[in-house]
């Protein structure tokens, strides 16, 4: 290799330690620009990281015009090849940072149709996939029409956040209403959509020079938003191969990604299978790894680390080849709760399939594998009971992202 690849990564969370680690054992130069505040508390993998470099930070939002400044600082004496945001609210940071240096990687137009939920339906509909009705808060004559013209209930939701923060499911056309009303001018960055009642799936993809080169449908149990909104246990698993349900996930993933123009990169992107007529429906994508420890869940069933390929696929960077490593055939599955307990206990949970526990403070969570379908889906019905009586504590839905 001639001169290594230099590549600064941006987190203003600590997120995607196996992306660091696969930027070295690549050979890359890696650089670390995160937040102060994280100064004594992130884990970062130290080994695996030429220079870190940190940014003062209020409550982990950076100032955009400091920041600019500070890598066109680091511009000045050395040539970064890679700009990569680890975690999600970094991507239209990274984005105007790659564009106004000049740096390869996605630009701002395409970021947006992959953070801003109202883009992503837009140029949704524009290309003829299947979503539900939609309105962005902006002109209320248009409001008015849609609330008159599509049947209730519906959701209002932020659209740049995650984690199902912010939403709120509304019933009738006053209620909707109070609810715009009460954002104030905050209102331009909602968007109202129809509550389509289902199941909800994930698709988990690599994509490499415009092409599905790798992609895993995954169904969440209870949809999340019930689950943010009551409190209950998250869980999610690999759906079974090769079922209708998967194909047709699958297919509908192969049509999204090009749709909105994800040259490279990995994207977490989630669907509705309707109860009223069995129908897929696109509800948003993202270009990065699925948070929530589904990396952990897919590697467990796959073998498959995300942070490691996405890596592999930046440094590529169209000029050499990428082809994702064989896929194991393995399912899993994954179960996150609070905890009452700061430190919870989980070693009576000790079947053979258990692969992962989870170490964070008041939560719980584990994985499980197994070659057999029908054991995960057992024992994560086993194991959610189990949850509910050693661990579950309810809090209210949060309305401000906290990692
Ligand atoms: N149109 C909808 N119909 C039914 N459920 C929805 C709809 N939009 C959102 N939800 C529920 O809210 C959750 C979060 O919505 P989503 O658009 O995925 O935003 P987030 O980025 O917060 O995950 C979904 O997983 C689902 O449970
Ligand atoms: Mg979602």
């Amino acid at each position: 290799m001639n001169t290594p690849l230099t590549i600064l990564c941006i987190a203003s969370y600590e997120k995607g330690h196996a992306f660091l680690r696969q930027c070295k054992a690549s050979g890359a130069r890696v650089f670390l620009l995160t937040s102060l505040s994280l100064k004594d508390k992130a884990q970062w993998p130290t080994d695996s990281i030429d220079e870190l470099f940190y940014m003062p930070d209020e409550d982990h939002a950076w100032n955009r015009e400091h920041t600019l400044h500070a890598v066109a600082h680091l511009c000045r004496n050395h040539i970064i090849d890679r700009l990569v945001p680890l975690d999600d609210f970094d991507l239209e940071l990274a984005a105007f940072l790659r564009e106004h240096l000049r740096i390869p990687g996605m630009g701002e137009t395409t970021t947006r149709y992959f953070r801003d939920k109202l883009a992503m339906r837009m140029k949704a509909q524009e290309k003829g996939l299947n979503i539900p009705e939609f309105v962005p808060i902006i002109n209320h004559q248009r409001v008015n029409e849609y609330l008159d013209r599509v049947p209730g209930p519906w959701v209002l939701k932020p659209r740049m956040l995650a984690g199902a923060i912010g939403i709120k499911k509304v019933h009738t056309k006053q209620e909707a209403w109070d609810k715009i009303n009460s954002l104030g001018d905050q209102q331009s960055y909602y968007l109202l959509e129809r509550f389509v009642p289902g199941d909800i799936f994930h698709v988990d993809s690599i994509v490499y020079e415009n092409k599905l080169v790798y992609a895993v449908a995954s169904e969440y149990g209870k949809p999340p938003l019930d689950v943010s909104q009551s409190g209950d246990i998250f869980t999610t698993r690999l759906m079974l191969r090769g079922s209708e349900r998967e194909q047709a996930v699958r297919a509908k993933n192969a049509q999204v990604l090009p749709s909105l123009g994800l040259v490279r990169g990995v994207s977490h992107t989630e669907f509705i299978v309707a109860n009223e007529d069995g129908k897929v429906y696109f509800l948003e994508t993202s270009a990065r790894v699925g948070g929530a420890h589904i990396a952990d869940l897919i590697e467990a069933g796959t073998g498959i680390n995300m942070w490691a390929e996405w890596a592999k696929v930046e440094l590529a960077g169209g000029k050499a080849p990428y082809s994702p490593p064989e896929a194991k055939e393995d399912y899993a599955g994954l179960l996150v709760s609070l905890a009452k307990q700061q430190w919870p206990d989980l070693s009576a949970y000790n079947d053979p399939e258990v692969v992962w526990r989870m170490n964070r403070e008041h939560h719980a969570g584990l994985i499980v594998k197994s070659p057999d379908f029908a054991r995960i889906t057992e024992l994560l019905e086993q194991y959610r009971n189990r949850f509910r009586e050693d661990f579950w504590a309810m809090l209210p839905a949060r309305d401000k992202p906290t990692h």
